[in-house]
């Protein structure tokens, strides 16, 4: 993919025990092979991401702990997007996947990437 410019996405992940971050990581590097180029966070880290600003596509990748509850480095940013005072249209400008990572996840690349 010599000259060709990256096609950038922002992939984001939850994780409590590593499993979502390392699918995320996996995204990232394959992702680098069919052309693309993402800017990888966790969902704690808030100040490193803005997704009121941002406008290419956005996969988060989270697990799911306790009774369905997100995990806790994710607790932050979940609660914030379900401030009940934000409007409803919100986020409604972001193009987005959400992958669940839960007992186990075979993560097929190539639809992930053909959507964005
Ligand atoms: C204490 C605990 C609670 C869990 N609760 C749920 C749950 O409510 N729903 C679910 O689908 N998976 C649940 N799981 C499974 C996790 O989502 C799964 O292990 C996942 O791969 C963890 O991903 P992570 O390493 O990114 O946190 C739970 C796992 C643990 C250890």
């Amino acid at each position: 993919m010599c000259g060709v410019r990256k096609k950038r996405f922002l992939l984001l992940y939850g994780t409590q025990k590593g499993q979502s971050k390392d699918i995320a990581e996996e995204i990232a590097q394959q992702a680098d092979h069919h052309g693309f180029v993402a800017d990888i966070f966790s969902l704690q880290d808030l100040e490193q991401f803005s997704l009121e600003d941002e406008r290419d596509p956005v996969i988060i990748v989270i697990s799911t702990t306790g009774t369905g509850e997100p995990p806790e480095p994710a607790a932050k940013f979940v609660r914030r997007i379900q401030n009940k005072e934000l409007p409803s249209d919100y986020l409604a400008h972001l193009r987005y996947g959400l992958l669940g990572a839960c007992l186990r996840i075979n993560v097929r690349l190539t639809s992930i990437l053909a959507a964005l």
